[in-house]
This record gives structure tokens, C-alpha cells and sequence, in this order.
């Protein structure tokens, strides 16, 4: 087996890893690893941009306000705060290295709205390409000093005396790889792949958190998972996202009939945050309507929205019709590896950041473009923290020997798992479906008691991971007897009182290699 020793192991290309990469390198030496092409990211994917209070007449505790409450006030508010007054700092970081942001005809940022936003707060680049825009840069910045080698699946943690010290991988010719490092950053973003509509890549099948719950590490929130109210769906196809940044330039929803579906929901109307919008959406679908935006009163759709353009040239849809049918998908989950305000898990060495961590700065529902701002500022963070300590390079353990085990012999099939997930554990969930989907879950493995360090190839890895997670989701839905942010049980309507601080954590017990 290679072994390959470096300073900071980074495991994900998505901003979050990149940005952390970014921070460190001129100190430290740097692997980032990604289990496809680098481009494979959430992030790159990302559509509407990046939140900051930036604008003179902003500030940043209005931002944080419109934060707390579409988080249905579940957010850590001392790490939101923070967080949130540096966001213009960070976005200067992203402009000082080159993010072209787009401008208006007075050459000043052009700021768009989204959902649960007051003001106008979102930068963003290339029209609707403001992920890839950004992520294109600071790989360009890295290209010289961080090795990111490509099609290497992290498999799982390496665990020693309590610490984690590296991990295990493969290459795609399923060779394995030791990779030690004193610090380990998993930033292995989302999970929208575990659901047949999502407005995630199919690489987003949450391995990070499958692989920190295999180690021992605290997971917390698994519950909450955000529908986005607008996936393009057509001929009973999802062809991805449109940007709530639609709605930002006055596009609305509307039944087949034509008629605003929004109106007197909520005082922001089709700018509610995304649970208000996606429940109307959900409610009107199940009655057997349509659901589609209206786009007719966006004159220059096409130069503002090219990625969106491209999507509805694919599906057949002619834009100048001025109506896009939608469906609810999924989009983000709140919950993941419980970290403190500097990305650091319950796991000396293990760090966590991005969509994969949770740090309690998205409450039960996240704020929209709240993420990309997430993954550029806890990358700054894990940097700096890691950065100011003078830890003892972790030495390769002697006696650690890293036994395969057999693979699991049946796994579900990726496409039937989605389907199920989406089904019993989509937007609104039920004790029954819940219960349902944890059996047949658990008909394939019982993931708090599952070996780590199987030998298996990339698609059994990642439906294992799928269904490592789709259980801690299911079991945690199924526990949180009321509803809340991305979290709707049709059988507890309500936010209940005495769940209003209650946080559901997970933690394998007893876990050594
Ligand atoms: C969107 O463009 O609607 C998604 C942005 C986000 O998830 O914050």
C-alpha cells in the first residue's frame, strides 16, 4: 500500500476545501483530495451567489436577523454573529484574489435578493455562474503550491489512540493509498444525490458524514434537510436548479391557471424563505396541479441567466413563453458533523467545514447564499485556527496495520434508494413512512454497527455512504416529534415548545480501528 505524509489533508475540491488550501499553504503542505474531477462540486454548481452586508445602507445585524429567523431562531447565535459581521471581509478576500462580481451600469456590485433576504445582499459573478466563477479562481491561485489529485476516493478515517491521524483511499483502479496528516479537513459538501430530485450533482452522497459517524465523531441536525422550492422539471424530469435569484428580479409562481400562488402566504411573498415557499409549492403538486414561474416580466433573462437559459434549452422549454414548470428538490442539509466556531469535530485532528459540518450558523433552514459564504469563511477559519497552533506533526503509528475487511454483499440500488428518500423522507415526513423507510434501510445494514474499511469499489462506497446517511436522516426525522425549518412532519404540524432547544445528536459508541 503507498503511503503519503503531508502537513493538512483536505478531503473535497468544493470552495470550502479550496478556501482552507488557500490559507494554509504558505506554512504547511497541502493535499486536497476529490473523489471525481474538481469540478464536481456543489459550489461550482452554485447558481445565485454569495450573502454580505456590503452596501452602505446594509448592515450586518440585519443580516444576521433575516439569517435567524428563516432559521426558525435554531441558530447558534454568538457563531452566527461572528460570522456574519466578517462576510464583507471575506468577499473582499474573493475580490482581492480576482472573482469578477458583476457590476451595474454605474460600475458598482450588482446586488440581487433571494428568498428571507429585506434587501438587496447577493453578490454575484457571470450572470448565474457565480460558484464556478469563484471556484475557478482560487484554483487558478492554488495551481503551483496544493496537489489536488482528482479520482481519489477517501474511504475512511484512520482512527489511532483516539486521535484521527490520515485516511485511507482509492484510485479509480481501486488502488489504496495511506494519506497521513497532523490535520485532517473533511469538506466533502452535500448530500442532494440520496434524492431522486436534487439540485445537487450526483457525487453529493454525503461521504463525509459517513465516514466521520464509521470514526466515532458527534453528528447533530441530521434532520433538516432544505427542499428548494425551484428545480425545472419537466416530462417528469429534474433538470436542476433555477436560482431563487429569478424570483429576485420579479418572477413569480403561479398554478396553471395563472394565478400567484404566494400571495398572502407570507409578508415577503415569492421572497419567503425557502421552507414557507416550498411547502405552497409541495401542497399545490400533491393536489395534482402544476406549478410553474412565471418569467414574463424579466426582459433580459437570457443575459442574466445563461446557466438557467442553457438548462431550459436542454429540457425543450422555450423560454419566451415566460413560464418554467418547477418542483421542489433537494437542495441542502442544515444538520451534519457538530464543529465549534473554528471547524474543529468531536475527534482530535478532525476538522470539519462547509455543507458537511454544522456549526449551527443555518439554524433549521438555511438563509439563501449563506453557503457559499459559509464554505469561504469556516476555510478561512479552520486555516487560521490551524495556523496558530503548534501542533507535533502526528508521527505514522508503527503498529497501525490497515485490514480490509469483506464488503457489504447487497446494497440497495442507487436510483431505488433515491426514490424511496424522496418519498418517505422528503419535504414533509410521517411516523409511518419514517418507520417504513428505517427498516428497509436497515434490511441492507444496520450502519451504526457496520465494519469501516471494506474493499469495495467507488459505487459501493458511495451507496453505502448514501444509505449511512439516509439512515441517520431517517431516525432523526422520525425522533423530532414536531416541525421545524427544513424538518415537516404532516403528523406534527407545529414548532413545539419543549423541542424549541432540543438538538438531536448521533454518535457511533465504543469506535476503535
Ligand atoms: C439559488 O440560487 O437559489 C440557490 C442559492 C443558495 O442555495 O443559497
Amino acid at each position: 500500500m503507498d503511503v503519503k505524509v503531508q502537513d493538512v489533508l483536505i478531503i473535497g475540491s468544493g470552495l470550502a476545501g479550496l478556501m482552507a488550501a488557500e490559507c494554509l499553504t504558505q506554512n504547511k503542505s497541502v493535499t486536497i483530495l476529490s473523489k471525481s474531477s474538481w469540478k464536481r462540486s456543489n459550489s461550482y454548481f452554485a447558481q445565485g451567489g454569495i450573502a454580505g452586508a456590503i452596501d452602505s445602507e446594509d448592515t450586518w445585524d440585519q443580516h444576521v436577523e433575516d439569517t435567524v429567523s428563516a432559521g426558525c431562531y435554531f441558530n447558534n447565535r454568538d457563531v452566527t454573529e461572528a460570522f456574519l459581521k466578517n462576510a464583507p471581509k471575506t468577499i473582499q478576500r474573493l475580490i482581492d484574489m480576482g472573482v469578477p462580481f458583476d457590476r451595474n451600469a454605474h460600475g458598482e456590485y450588482a446586488l440581487a435578493q433571494e428568498g428571507g433576504h429585506h434587501r438587496r445582499r447577493i453578490l454575484h459573478a457571470c450572470g448565474d455562474a457565480t460558484g464556478k466563477a469563484i471556484v475557478e479562481t482560487l484554483k487558478r491561485h492554488l495551481e503551483d503550491h496544493v496537489c489536488i489529485e482528482e479520482h481519489v476516493q477517501a474511504i475512511d478515517l484512520i482512527i489511532n489512540e483516539g486521535r484521527c491521524v490520515g485516511v485511507l483511499a482509492q484510485s479509480s483502479t481501486r488502488k489504496k493509498i495511506c494519506y497521513y496528516a497532523t490535520h485532517i479537513i473533511l469538506a466533502t459538501g452535500g448530500i442532494g444525490a440520496l434524492y431522486e430530485r436534487t439540485s445537487n450533482p450526483q457525487e453529493a452522497t454525503g461521504d463525509g458524514l459517513a465516514m466521520a459517524y464509521r470514526a466515532g465523531a458527534r453528528l447533530v441536525d441530521m434532520e433538516f434537510v432544505q427542499f428548494h422550492p425551484t428545480m425545472l422539471y419537466h416530462h417528469e424530469r429534474c433538470f436542476g436548479l433555477i436560482s431563487e435569484a429569478v424570483r429576485g428580479e420579479g418572477a413569480i409562481l403561479v398554478d396553471s391557471k395563472g394565478r400567484p400562488i404566494m400571495a398572502g402566504r407570507h409578508e415577503l411573498e415569492d421572497l419567503a424563505p425557502r421552507n414557507v415557499v416550498s411547502k405552497v409549492v409541495y401542497d399545490h403538486i400533491s393536489t395534482g396541479e402544476k406549478v410553474f414561474l412565471d418569467i414574463s416580466s424579466i426582459s433580459n433573462f437570457r443575459q442574466r441567466f445563461p446557466t438557467i437559459t442553457a438548462q431550459c434549452e436542454e429540457a425543450g422549454i422555450m423560454i419566451d413563453q415566460g413560464l418554467l414548470p418547477v418542483t421542489p428538490g433537494a437542495h441542502f442539509i442544515m444538520g451534519g458533523i457538530a464543529t465549534d466556531a473554528v471547524g474543529r469535530t468531536s475527534v482530535p485532528g478532525l476538522y470539519a467545514i462547509g455543507e458537511t459540518a454544522c456549526t449551527g450558523v443555518h439554524g433549521a433552514n438555511r438563509l439563501a447564499s449563506n453557503s457559499l459564504l459559509e464554505a469561504a469563511s469556516f476555510g478561512e477559519r479552520v486555516a487560521a485556527y490551524i495556523r496558530s497552533i503548534s501542533e507535533q506533526p502526528s508521527k505514522i503509528p508503527p503498529s497501525l496495520t490497515i485490514q480490509l475487511s469483506s464488503p457489504l454483499q447487497v446494497l440497495p440500488k442507487r436510483h431505488m434508494l433515491q426514490r424511496k428518500m424522496m418519498s418517505k423522507v422528503g419535504l414533509v415526513r410521517g411516523e409511518e413512512d419514517l418507520r417504513q423507510m428505517v427498516d428497509w434501510l436497515e434490511r441492507y445494514c444496520r450502519p451504526d454497527s457496520i465494519p469501516s474499511m471494506m474493499d469495495m469499489d467507488r459505487e459501493d462506497y458511495e451507496r453505502l455512504n448514501m444509505l449511512t446517511v439516509s439512515w441517520l436522516i431517517a431516525t432523526s426525522a422520525l425522533m423530532r416529534t414536531e416541525s421545524r425549518g427544513g424538518h415537516l412532519r404532516r403528523d406534527y404540524p407545529q414548532a413545539l415548545r419543549q423541542w424549541k432547544d432540543k438538538r438531536i445528536y448521533r454518535e457511533r459508541k465504543g469506535y476503535e480501528q
